[in-house]
């Protein structure tokens, strides 16, 4: 593993794509990228070797769960997958004395939970690396391992066109921060009162400046999908949003990944998708199981990506 420049990222909180520079996020994709070749041809590489990985889970998953808990099995450490149905935050212990409490005993602590507040709460209070797996405001270990399936696919980040059509969520969030830092054009097109966060976008926009990408937010999805390298999208209900689903049908009509929209990009642009899907609400059927859809090796770039943040910071 000769790209792991652990002095650089050991002990660090793994929250938000912003607090990481191009060239760290760049280092990243690329432990991720030898982590998986590495794996492919069987090569052993028990980087976090007797170390441990607390896993808080007051949401559902498949994916981050799945990849956090083989990741760290394949580096040579273990995950204890903590469920907030068993834990005692789960009764009102709080957020303070469980990071206390589990620093005492683990060398990293990823979390998946509603309120970001929570997310930075335990980074503060805690004395080992955090890792956010998805708060209601972002998701940056799938936009590391989206960036890395991007570059797998595309052979570059810088330059490419990336729109998201859809709900103005945790993920339109952290692909703006995520893409921004590495020079994309982002491009989210959501419907009024669904667009992503003000603060966040300022933020991107600024990073954009400083890396060459560039952030817009618009109303229309076929302006925004023209020419796209990448087209992106999330269900329009997230979790915890769904008593609002009927709502967020009617409001999101049109926001859809179909044909018609795909044939305004580029012949070649790649289709991704964080999944769970909806089939037939954000994307149609013909288009995620079409040529263009690479959503399965997106997802499994979950463990690639999970397992260079793990051998990065812990
Ligand atoms: N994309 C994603 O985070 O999937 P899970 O909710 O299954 O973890
Ligand atoms: N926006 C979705 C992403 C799921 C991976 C949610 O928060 O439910």
């Amino acid at each position: 593993m000769t790209l792991l420049n652990k002095a650089k990222f050991q002990g660090r909180d793994f929250i938000c794509l912003h607090d990481f520079s191009k060239e760290e996020i760049a280092n990243m994709i690329e432990v991720a990228h030898q982590l998986k070749l590495e794996t492919k041809k069987g090569i052993p590489h028990p980087l976090l070797k007797g170390k441990t990985l607390a896993m808080i889970f007051t949401k559902s998953s498949t994916r981050t769960r799945v990849a956090f808990e083989v990741g760290i099995y394949q580096l040579g450490g273990y995950g204890l997958f903590l469920s907030d149905r068993d834990i005692q935050i789960g009764r009102g212990e709080t957020i303070e004395d469980t990071a206390r409490v589990l620093s005492r005993m683990v060398d990293g602590i990823m979390i998946r939970t509603f309120s970001h507040q929570q997310v930075t709460d335990l980074a503060k209070h805690a004395t080992v690396p955090v890792i956010n797996g998805l708060s209601d405001l972002l998701h940056p270990t799938q936009v590391l391992a989206d960036l890395l399936t991007i570059k797998e696919h595309k052979g570059k980040l810088e330059g490419l066109k990336l729109t998201y059509i859809g709900d103005g969520n945790n993920m339109a969030n952290s692909l703006m921060l995520g893409g921004a830092k590495m020079g994309l054009h982002v491009v989210i097109a959501s419907p009024d009162g669904y667009k992503p966060d003000e603060q966040i976008v300022a933020i991107a926009q600024k990073d954009a400046k400083v890396n060459g990408g560039l952030v817009e937010i618009m109303t229309d999805p076929a302006a925004a999908a023209k020419n796209a390298d990448v087209l992106y999208t999330d269900v329009w209900a997230s979790m915890g949003q769904e008593d609002e689903a009927e709502l967020r049908k009617k409001a999101f009509e049109g926001y859809q990944i179909n044909e018609g929209i795909l044939k305004l990009a580029k012949p070649e642009a790649i289709v991704l998708h964080c999944l769970p899907a909806h089939r037939g609400e954000e994307i149609t059927h013909e288009v995620i199981e079409g040529p263009q859809s690479v959503v399965f090796d997106e997802a499994e770039n979950r463990l690639h990506a999970h397992k260079a943040i793990m051998a990065l910071v812990m």
